[in-house]
């Protein structure tokens, strides 16, 4: 396993969602490396200006019983990790998109260190993980995922899964990326110094893999709008918002990369009014 530190364009790359795992225990020098990540989290992200509204905490499921890991849901889905990060929320304004940016972070920190991650959030069971953290009434698992080392090879049901939702497939630039109108596709060319920003949102991983993101850059300026599009499935369109923080997530930490001087800004009504499109937050660019 490669664990040297790469930049972030490297690690977007490599990252891919881990469902089978090496099924020995993880060794001291993983579990405290893991701890010292959670721990570092900065919390801050361009949807959040003072509260901060969710947190994580770590389930240790290695002494747990079968009968106990058959209820969370996970067992035998996730083969092999004994350990699950849980991301707990408090209702507030743009929290998906908050938790979305932030649990990006992290699990891109993770995937630096070598260590495996899914994003989870439909595939198991809010009310008995719930049992498993101490959470307060107003607070809700909105999204977990198993930590470990990846396995050499992924099982069958594994492959299975990631066929059945194109897991490696990413829509191209003309669906996703537009300039000025719906009508009018953005050309890497024509992205300039942006172009690497908006590869590396194309590349996010997103729930079904139905990347709903849409971005919409302005003719002659650097100002990229980023809207998401309503699906026919209900249950995925309920973690879009969770993937627009994703997203924004893979740009803000690109376009710092790069050097790219900006700023986000949630503007009051959206900048262009499509049907089927909803508007999250504009990047400025200078
Ligand atoms: C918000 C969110 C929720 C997800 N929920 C699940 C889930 O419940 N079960 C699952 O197997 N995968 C889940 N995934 C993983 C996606 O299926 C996966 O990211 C996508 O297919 C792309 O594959 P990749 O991550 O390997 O690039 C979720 C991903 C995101 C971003």
């Amino acid at each position: 396993m490669d664990r040297n530190p790469k930049s972030i364009i490297e690690i977007i790359k490599s990252r891919t969602s881990c469902r089978t795992f090496q099924p020995t225990r993880l060794n001291e020098e993983d579990k405290t490396k893991i701890i010292e990540i959670l721990k570092d989290i900065d919390l801050n992200s361009p949807f959040n200006e003072k509260e901060q509204n969710c947190r994580f905490e770590i389930v240790e499921l290695e002494n747990k019983r079968p009968e106990e890991k058959r209820k969370l849901g996970t067992y035998g889905f996730i083969k092999g990790a004994n350990q699950f990060i849980i991301g707990l929320t408090r209702k507030s304004n743009y929290i998906k998109e908050e938790f979305g940016y932030i649990f990006e972070k992290l699990i891109l920190d993770f995937t630096k260190h070598g260590f495996g991650t899914c994003w989870l959030g439909g595939t198991f069971n809010r009310a008995n993980y719930a049992k498993t953290v101490n959470i307060e009434d107003n607070e809700h698992i909105l999204c977990i995922s198993p930590i470990g080392i990846p396995a050499d090879s992924r099982r069958l049901s594994d492959k299975l899964i990631r066929r059945a939702i194109k897991a490696k497939k990413r829509k191209k630039w003309d669906v996703l990326f537009f300039e000025e109108s719906i009508n009018n596709s953005l050309t890497e060319k024509s992205a300039g110094k942006y172009a690497i920003p908006l590869e590396m949102v194309r590349l996010a991983p997103s729930a079904g893999n139905k990347q709903p993101w849409r971005i919409l850059k302005e003719n002659d300026k650097n100002n990229f709008h980023f809207y998401w599009i309503f699906g026919k499935n209900i249950s995925y369109n309920k973690l879009h918002k969770v993937d627009m923080g994703i997203a924004v997530c893979h740009f803000d930490l690109i376009v710092k990369e790069l050097g790219l001087k900006g700023n986000w800004k949630i503007e009051q009504e959206s900048p262009y009014n499509f049907d089927k499109f909803k508007y999250v937050i504009t990047w400025n660019g200078e």
